[in-house]
């Protein structure tokens, strides 16, 4: 059975206007017809521009946000229209970590406290006897100390406050846990420590991850398959190799070409570089949402979204140029 299937999933926020009545004006269409699949011990990647909807797709995924429609089907049952409280069962089996750990983490709260709560609440643990072995067995397991137990979080180095969240996310032992740029806010020694620490943290608990980040070449290292979003849409899909190696979206290669080049004998791909911002959510443009920023345009890409072309089983593109 598929860990997560995820068919066609909208989140649309309304924006209100008008101060005594407040009337719904637009909708902001953040995550917008987006279908993808996430195994048990594989990584999905999600990257795009600022604002194309990833965080939206994660949150929404585990639901802090109810979808607009769509499927979010876990281990086979449909958990997009579930109320807060049937949902209870399925939370130990989602998980999300997210960039800033400072924000995410209670600061009047002990690591003691923080991470006993959850244990107690889903009934991992009977007692706070119970729960202090538990915590401490945790703490060892992302490479903190178990005397850490009474402290609180801003008494720890960023690094180690993101090996905090780590925690937290992994004690209810989870089936899928959504990582938001989790390392972006530390510096690159401690991005390292702990990208092997969530790799490893994956083979132990064979969990499936889904791995947002600005980062291109750490997202390929990292994932299995790799998925563009541009403007609430997944533009392309593809075994991670295969769309790094052989793009087909112009915008994919649009990324991949603005991306920093580490070997400084590499030219950078400046036939693909674009220029302009990602237009508004709320107002986006007819036909193919990039056919603004895009040198291949063609008539049609100004009047219909193009549909989804399959390459093969495995690569997708939403583009007329592969009609
Ligand atoms: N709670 C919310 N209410 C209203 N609009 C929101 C909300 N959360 C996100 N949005 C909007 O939805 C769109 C997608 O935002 P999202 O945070 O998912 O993008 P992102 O791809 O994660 O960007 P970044 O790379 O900057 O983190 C944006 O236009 C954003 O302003
Ligand atoms: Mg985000």
């Amino acid at each position: 059975m598929k860990l997560l299937r995820v068919e066609n999933l909208k989140k649309y926020f309304p924006v209100r206007q008008g101060f005594f009545v407040q009337k719904i004006v637009a909708y902001i269409k953040a995550v917008d017809d987006v279908s993808f699949e996430v195994e048990r011990g594989k990584t999905f990647g999600l990257v795009g521009e600022s604002g194309c909807g990833k965080t939206t797709v994660g949150k929404t995924i585990i639901r802090l946000f109810d979808p607009t429609s769509g499927k979010i089907v876990l281990e086979g049952k449909d958990i997009a229209n579930l109320k807060p409280s049937e949902l209870k069962p399925y939370r130990t089996k989602l998980q999300i970590v997210f960039q800033d750990p400072m924000s995410s983490l209670n600061p009047r709260m002990t690591v003691g406290q923080m991470l006993s709560e959850p244990l107690l609440f889903h009934g991992i643990v009977k007692t706070r006897e119970e729960a202090n072995k538990v915590i401490a067995e945790l703490l060892k397991e992302v490479g903190l100390k178990p005397h850490h137990i009474d402290r609180y979080p801003h008494q720890f180095s960023g690094g180690q406050r993101q090996r905090l969240a780590i925690a937290r996310a992994i004690s209810v032992r989870p089936h899928l846990i959504v990582l938001d740029e989790p390392t972006s806010a530390l510096d690159v020694s401690v991005q390292a420590q702990i990208i092997n620490l969530l790799q490893r943290l994956q083979e132990e608990l064979n969990a499936g991850y889904i791995f947002i980040s600005h980062d291109l070449p750490l997202v390929r290292y990292m994932s299995d398959e790799v998925a563009v979003m541009y403007l609430g849409k997944i533009v392309e899909k593809a075994p991670r190799d295969e769309l790094f190696d052989h793009p087909l979206h112009p915008y994919t290669k649009a990324l991949l070409a603005a991306a920093p080049v580490p070997d400084p004998k590499k030219k950078r791909d400046r036939k693909n570089l674009i220029g302009g911002q990602v237009p508004s959510p709320i107002n986006r443009p007819s036909g193919c949402f990039f056919h603004p920023r895009c040198k291949f345009r063609m008539p049609i890409c100004e009047r219909e979204y193009p549909p989804t072309f399959a390459l093969d089983s495995s690569h997708e593109v939403a583009c007329y140029l592969y009609r």
